[in-house]
Formats: structure tokens, C-alpha cells, sequence
């Protein structure tokens, strides 16, 4: 496992033959040019978000509460530039100094599945749950900007048939620090960092159609198995069953992928394929078209629940986070937030708060 030193290690061996360019006077005004275009880019966001927090309400976190978007309206630039300095050096290219490390602004995806953790408030045109309301108090506690950045989840993970999953080109090439609410598995964990659990894992699950037999459990010899693209609980996972004969997690006849619920239930329900491996989620256990039948016992598919997943290099960003989401499930604010689970999300699919809440 790598300790936290080891991206320093790797910097100092890249630094340098970097340098070497920095005695040419080209590369040199190059540089310099550089460094005044980020800085100008920079005072430019900071004039932004001045203009935007004029209506003065001082809060470093995501503004769901107050009813405005999941972007910066509601937070208030304290800091000023002139406290800013450039220590990343020349070689790394990124200004890691930045203002001071509290008014940094801190990316994290979040998608909507149809469920109680994060969903698509119509109302608002906000991304709600609980997942949000955690990301919101660790960030308040934290004292840290966070905006949450909607985009599709296949950008944090992509998972295709008949390949190795992979780091999703959003999280892998930095449109983001983190991406929000994803379960840490052992294939997950070779690419990404992770956060300590913030919620209890969906069990993995099979379902067929309604009506439908399930007879041929444990032998998937010639049976189609449908996944849900990019979960946890995946073609990968169901191999490492051992009581399950017939299946071949690399044979594209046998696994195919959907996107959605709906996609999986729709190809249940017209026989395209025989059963379902998939996360036990509420719209699942709700939808009238298919009949749950049971779990394979133990969960093989996670090593973690669901989490911040970040790129390896967000050493900072774990550290802040687990410590004050450590201090939150401390507080009466997280009964709050786990009473909201079923209060102020619960007209959404969902299971009860001690199935979603750590503590
Ligand atoms: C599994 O099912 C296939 C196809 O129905 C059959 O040919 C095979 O003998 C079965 N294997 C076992 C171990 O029952």
C-alpha cells in the first residue's frame, strides 16, 4: 500500500530534469507567462465569487439548505489574493499554495440515481439526499468551499463489458477532486483513494422477472446476466462467488450492461436476459416487474461503503474529510441529517435511516 510519502518521492525524481528547462530563457518567459495567466485566471474567480456572495451570507458550504443551487451563490470570499504563493514550483504546474487552504473551492461529482441519497429535486432543479446533506455539514465544519458538479457516473468510474473497469476520465483527469457516495471495492481501490464510509453499502442482490424462475441457481451455464453499468456489484464480483458455476465474467454473450433500473427491469421483463446481479436498490425492491430473490450471502463486492473517492494524489482532501465527518457523527446535527432521510427525502424510494446511517 502506498504511504503518503510516496507521491513526494516520485515528484523529487521528476524535479530535476524539469528544472534543467528552466535555464532556457525561452521556457523561462514561457513559464512566466504562465504564471501570470493562472494568476489573472485566479483574482478573475475570485472577482466572480465576490460578485456572486454579495448577498452576504457567510457560509463555506453548498447553499441546499437555503434553497439555492449547488454552486457557490451562498459563500463569501473572506480571504483576499494577496496571501496566495506560488510553492508548487515551476516542474508541477499547479498552485498548490493557492489562497489560504480554507478558501480553496472544492470539487466533488454527484449524479441521481432514483433513491433517498441523491436524487434530482425536480422543485429546485437541485441535487438532494442525504449524501448531500453530508458533503454540506462535513464542508461547514471543515470551514471549506465545496460545490457539487452534477455529471454522469460513468465519468467517475467506467465499467465496460468484457474489459477492466477503470477510473472514469472526469475523476482520473481532474474535472473534479472527488466524486460523491461510491462504495470502496477491491477493484476501485488499485485506481482510486477513498474516504472512510459515510453510508451502508447496498447488498448485492439477484432479481428476475416477475413470475420468473430462478430454478437454475447456482448453474448460469447459457443464462444471460444483466449488470448495472459501473456499480459495485458487477459481472467481476459475481465471479468471485464460488458456488456459482457456468459464469464467465469476460464472455460478452453472457454479461451485458445497462445503464438504469429501468433499462435492466425492461430487458427482464422481454427475456433478453435471465437474471439480474445488481444492487439491491429501493426502485428495484419497489418496481412491480420483478421479484427479488435473494442475496448471495456474503457481500464479495465491497471492501467499503460508500465514500468520497478521490484520485491518489487528494491526500488533503482525505485527511480534512474523514477527520470532521468523524466529528460530525459526533454531533446531534448527524441524528438531523439521518432523521432527513426519511422526513425531508421521503418521498423518494429509499431505505430507513439506519439502513443509510453509520451510526
Ligand atoms: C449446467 O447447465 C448446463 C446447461 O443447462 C448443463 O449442460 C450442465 O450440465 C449444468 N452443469 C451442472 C454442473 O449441473
Amino acid at each position: 500500500m502506498a504511504s503518503p510519502e510516496a507521491p513526494t518521492a516520485d515528484k523529487f525524481q521528476i524535479l530535476p530534469e524539469e528544472s534543467k528547462k528552466s535555464k532556457d530563457a525561452d521556457s523561462m518567459l514561457l513559464v512566466v507567462f504562465v504564471i501570470l495567466a493562472n494568476f489573472i485566471a485566479f483574482i478573475s474567480l475570485g472577482l466572480a465569487i465576490v460578485g456572486v456572495a454579495q448577498n452576504g451570507s457567510n457560509v463555506y458550504n453548498i447553499g441546499t439548505s437555503s434553497g439555492s443551487d449547488n454552486g457557490f451563490s451562498s459563500g463569501t470570499w473572506s480571504g483576499g489574493f494577496s496571501s496566495g504563493t506560488w510553492s508548487g514550483g515551476f516542474s508541477s504546474g499547479t498552485w498548490s499554495g493557492g489562497f489560504s487552504s480554507g478558501e480553496k473551492i472544492w470539487i466533488f461529482q454527484i449524479g441521481h440515481y432514483v433513491g433517498n441519497t441523491q436524487y434530482l429535486d425536480e422543485s429546485s432543479g437541485t441535487i438532494k439526499g442525504y449524501n448531500v446533506d453530508v458533503v454540506n455539514a462535513v464542508c461547514q465544519l471543515a470551514n471549506k468551499n465545496c460545490a457539487l458538479v452534477w455529471d454522469l457516473y460513468e465519468n467517475c468510474w467506467d465499467s465496460q463489458v468484457g474489459q477492466r473497469a477503470r477510473g472514469g476520465k472526469g475523476l482520473m483527469g481532474s474535472w473534479y477532486h472527488a466524486c460523491v457516495g461510491w462504495a470502496n471495492t477491491r477493484d476501485r481501490a488499485r485506481t482510486y483513494l477513498f474516504s472512510s464510509s459515510f453510508e451502508k453499502s447496498l447488498s448485492p442482490a439477484y432479481f428476475v422477472k416477475k413470475g420468473g424462475s430462478f430454478d437454475f441457481f447456482p448453474n448460469f451455464s447459457g443464462k444471460k446476466v444483466g449488470i448495472l453499468d459501473g456499480w459495485s456489484v458487477d459481472e467481476h464480483c459475481l465471479a468471485r462467488y464460488n458456488d456459482v458455476t457456468g459464469f464467465d465474467e469476460t464472455d460478452v454473450m453472457q454479461v451485458t450492461h445497462y445503464g438504469s433500473e429501468d433499462d435492466i427491469i425492461a430487458a427482464l421483463s422481454s427475456d433478453t436476459i435471465d437474471v439480474a446481479f445488481v444492487p439491491r436498490t429501493p426502485y428495484f425492491d419497489m418496481s412491480q416487474m420483478v421479484e427479488y430473490t435473494g442475496e448471495p450471502g456474503e457481500d464479495l463486492c465491497v471492501i467499503g461503503g460508500p465514500a468520497m473517492m478521490m484520485r491518489k494524489d487528494q491526500f488533503e482532501l482525505r485527511t480534512w474529510w474523514d477527520a470532521f465527518f468523524e466529528k460530525l457523527i459526533a454531533t446531534s446535527q448527524y441524528n438531523d441529517i439521518c432523521d432527513n432521510v426519511e422526513e425531508t427525502h421521503g418521498d423518494q424510494p429509499g431505505f430507513d435511516k439506519e439502513y443509510v446511517c453509520v451510526v
